[in-house]
């Protein structure tokens, strides 16, 4: 009959290395951000022959591998040389000037931080770092509170380069000006990967992550083609991982189109972006967008205030990357008129997971 002979056995599994599916997995090579690791690279050149590097500043959105190409470059250099200290900070989680240099001594090997000040902690890392040069990441810049910490490191150590990433462009219009005119960086943009890209990149997790031959063609197809339409590699991801244990918990030796459903029935939830978690401010901005699609932050903020909105327009703007990062929103800067650069906002309608 043959009835098992297509199940898996008890201590069978699909994946051969289901760490590569996790999101802070570093593959070796990072397909399609080639020029934009080259060109980190050469920001960084000139410290290694003594003199001070390029600063620079990174921007595009979320899931395109901003973190994984700059963590890849940083881990390349550790391993090349000893001349150079790498610093990597998530301004997400250390979000002030006193947070990021407890972490700095940390990276650099100084442990005792406990009851220092701020001014202390930054003179042991600049006298740490001075005897050399020092590259500095710092991740999710948009989250800082403040720029002191940038203002010191870029008037007090002398040989260095300066990453500054972000998924919003126009975060660069909100630094100080103190800050902005002694950084001068070059500016990155990270496009979004095409269909094909990101089909690629996913087949090349997947051959580390799963047994040869367990995905058929289709299936994988379809969830590469999910994971281009949510413009999201770590969504993917989740999708390749999820399929892969719907699979397993059916004993099956193949993930097929079924199952692939199966897991995109159940991760929907997981990128469902339900309004009604909002804070209610925030729904209150994104009832305005709404209504106003395709406006300028400054009318959006008008309409806000009229409606009798109190936060202040910092604050908002805060609000506005919240929704652009949970991808309500797309934020789009533009160029011309009257008034510089400004940023357009539109709802973001990307498709549903269970749309086939
Ligand atoms: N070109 C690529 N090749 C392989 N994996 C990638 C690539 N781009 C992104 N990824 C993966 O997608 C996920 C999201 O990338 P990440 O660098 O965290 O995005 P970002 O920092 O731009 O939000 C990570 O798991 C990362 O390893
Ligand atoms: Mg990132």
């Amino acid at each position: 009959m043959g009835l098992f002979n297509d199940s898996l056995g008890a201590s069978e599994s699909l994946f051969r290395n289901e760490l590569a599916l996790d999101y802070d997995f570093l593959p070796k090579l990072l397909p399609y951000r080639e020029n934009e690791q080259f060109k980190m690279a050469a920001c960084i050149k000139p410290l290694l022959q003594g003199r001070t590097g390029k600063n620079v500043f990174i921007y595009g959105a979320p899931g395109i591998g901003k973190t994984a190409a700059i963590r890849f470059v940083l881990r390349d250099l550790e391993e090349e040389t000893d001349e150079v200290e790498v610093i990597y900070v998530n301004c997400w989680q250390k979000n002030t000037t006193y947070k990021i240099v407890i972490e700095i001594c940390e990276q650099l090997g100084y442990k005792f931080t406990q009851n220092k000040k701020t001014e202390d902690l930054f003179r042991i890392a600049k006298d740490i770092i001075n005897k050399k040069c020092a590259v500095f990441a710092f991740d999710e810049v948009d989250k800082v509170e403040d720029f002191d910490f940038l203002y010191t490191i870029i008037e007090e150590i002398f040989k260095k380069t300066i990453f500054l990433i972000t998924n919003f462009k126009d975060w660069l219009n909100e630094v100080d000006m103190r800050v902005k005119s002694r950084l001068i960086p070059e500016l990155m943009e990270f496009r979004q990967y095409s269909a094909q890209e990101t089909f690629g990149i996913m087949k090349k997790r997947s051959d580390f992550a799963f047994v040869p031959g367990v995905w058929e063609t289709d299936a994988f197809a379809l969830a590469a083609q999910k994971a281009a339409d949510i413009r999201d590699i770590r969504g993917g991801l989740h999708i390749l991982r999820e399929s892969g244990l719907v699979a397993e918990s059916h004993s099956s030796k193949k993930i097929t189109v079924d199952y692939v459903k199966e897991a995109l029935s159940k991760t929907e939830q997981f990128f469902a972006r339900k309004p009604d978690n909002l804070e209610e401010d925030m729904k209150i901005i994104l009832d305005i967008i709404a209504e106003n699609e395709g406006k300028k932050i400054g009318d959006i903020y008008k309409v806000y205030q009229a409606k009798g909105g109190s936060a202040i327009y910092k604050t908002f703007q805060r609000r506005i990357r919240k929704l652009a990062d949970n991808r309500f929103i797309e934020t789009k800067s533009i160029s011309g008129g009257t008034e510089g650069r400004t940023t357009i906002i539109n709802i973001c309608k990307l498709k549903k997971l269970t749309d086939f």
